[in-house]
């Protein structure tokens, strides 16, 4: 979308360079800053705002740790999720979450598919009713790994700018033969056999 609005609006001859991240945030959008658990403390969820938050934190935990009261501790509590509204927010991420897990279970494509997937780049297809991932190196060799997230079960995506596996539910992520490189997922894809299949 962000590159059909460039070139939308301006001339441009070639993308050279693209960039993307994870931010991570809070069930309300503040971050959790303060006491964790006994002498434990910690800053987390900043949503792309460290520079502004990571001060905020140091005079919060500053404050906690030296006995000193602090206006904004209450705002950044950690312990604040058990809030109502943090519980609301809670089951309509889970139904999102729910949402994708369904959608990633519809039947995609066939397997005549490989001849078109072009080189370089990843698509999930149908195989006997498992989802494979297929990846076409430059070279043209095929890397196939199931496109079921090590995480909970989700499907994951083929990422062009990147090329990666994305995880839709949780923000899981794989290289582009399966190698895990972002959490929660913790295991690599596992490797498919196209000949067993
Ligand atoms: Fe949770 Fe994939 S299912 S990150």
């Amino acid at each position: 979308d962000l590159e059909k609005w460039a070139r939308d609006h301006f001339k441009v001859n070639s993308i050279e360079y693209r960039w993307s991240t994870h931010d991570m945030e809070g069930f309300d959008r503040v971050p959790f800053i303060g006491k964790f658990a006994d002498r434990i403390y910690g800053a987390t969820g900043f949503k792309g705002w460290g520079m502004t938050h990571g001060t905020v934190a140091g005079m919060i935990i500053t404050d906690l740790i030296i006995g000193h009261d602090n206006p904004w501790r209450r705002l950044y509590d950690p312990k604040r999720s058990q809030l109502k509204t943090a519980g609301v927010q809670t089951i309509t991420e889970n139904v999102h979450v729910t949402k994708k897990f369904l959608a990633s279970k519809l039947p995609s494509a066939k397997k005549e598919d490989f001849a078109a997937l072009p080189e370089g780049e990843g698509q999930v297809i149908e195989i006997k009713g498992k989802k494979v991932a297929v990846y076409k190196d430059p070279q043209g060799n095929l890397h196939t790994r199931s496109a079921v997230c090590t995480h909970l079960g989700c499907e994951v995506n083929w990422n062009n700018a990147e090329k990666s596996w994305d995880c839709p539910c949780h923000g899981s992520r794989f290289d582009c033969k399966g190698k895990v490189i972002h959490a929660p997922a913790i295991k690599d894809l596992p490797q498919v056999n196209l000949d067993k299949e």
